[in-house]
């Protein structure tokens, strides 16, 4: 058995230390945010927070979570934002950044541990630590989206 904390509640789990995070999320425990993109650690679609530091989790053996905190975009909800979306949310949300959507969970992830680094990103800094992949081009719109949750969270309206 290994044991985590996964949003905020200790979960345990029957599987091989060595099955990566996002298989244990998806199949074992119907958490779907986190998407399957690659399996090597490239497009980023399968981000979540491990200590509060963004992994990706395709490439991360669950038995190296033992004991930590894992946060899924499933988990954003509710954690300090107008009607039970995350600021991070609400910002892609008014800046209207998802085409397909599948990447975007991903993408949110990396935002919002961005944001926590980082209060001010420039556009520079918004590229370098968002290195996932999006097959629709919505790399603009979420330059914006990051830039509007920054500045909520700095205090505009
Ligand atoms: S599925 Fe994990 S980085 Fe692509
Ligand atoms: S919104 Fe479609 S892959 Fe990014």
């Amino acid at each position: 058995m290994i044991s985590f904390t996964l949003n905020g509640r200790v979960r345990q789990v029957d599987a091989e230390p060595d099955k990566p995070l996002l298989w244990v999320l998806r199949e074992d425990l119907n958490i779907v945010g986190p998407k399957f993109g690659c399996g090597v650690a490239a497009c980023g679609a399968c981000t979540v927070h491990v200590e509060d530091q963004p992994v990706r989790s395709c490439s991360m053996a669950v038995g190296d979570v033992a004991g930590k905190s894992v946060i899924t975009i499933e988990g954003l909800s509710g954690s300090g934002g107008d009607g039970g979306l995350h600021v991070v949310q609400r910002a892609w949300i008014e800046s209207q950044v998802p085409q397909c959507g599948y990447c975007q969970p991903g993408f949110i992830m990396a935002a919002v541990a961005l944001l926590k680094a980082n209060p001010k990103p420039s556009d520079r800094d918004i590229d370098d630590a968002l290195s996932n992949i999006c097959r629709c081009g919505t790399y603009s719109a979420i330059r914006r989206a990051v830039h509007r949750a920054a500045a909520i969270l700095g205090g505009a309206p």
